[in-house]
């Protein structure tokens, strides 16, 4: 059912955890299962992420899917992390099962959200 990439995301997940200080939290519940997704993001003063993590309540694809995403999102700009797409982190997983697909939009909305977070401050 999953592919290599995300059993090896699914048992080694990078960046996960809590953050002590970060300058943005985002967080989402997914309407398809009722999952929670958090985001936390450390950007400094040229809106790069230097630092990213992720605490989730979720099931194998999105402990996968935002494993992937702190990878993708690490050293990029605000702007160039907000043209991520869950077909990003899909393909970088090597595909995910049809009725997973959800589990990727949780990992991409969490982000929008911590987004969102920075630039409101
Ligand atoms: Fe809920 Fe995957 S089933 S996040």
């Amino acid at each position: 059912m999953y592919t290599e990439k995300v059993m090896d995301h699914f048992q080694n997940p990078r960046n996960v955890g809590e953050m002590k200080n970060a300058d943005a939290v985002g967080e989402v519940g997914s309407i398809a299962c009722g999952d929670i997704m958090r985001i936390y993001l450390k950007v400094d003063e040229n809106d790069i992420i230097t630092d990213v993590s992720f605490k989730t309540f979720g099931c194998a694809a999105a402990v996968a899917s935002s494993s992937v995403m702190t990878e993708l999102v690490k050293g990029k700009s605000i702007d160039e992390a907000m043209r991520i797409t869950k077909k990003d982190i899909s393909d970088t997983l090597g595909g995910l099962p049809a009725p997973k697909v959800h589990c990727s939009i949780l990992a991409t909305e969490a982000l929008e959200e911590a987004i969102k977070n920075y630039q409101a401050k």
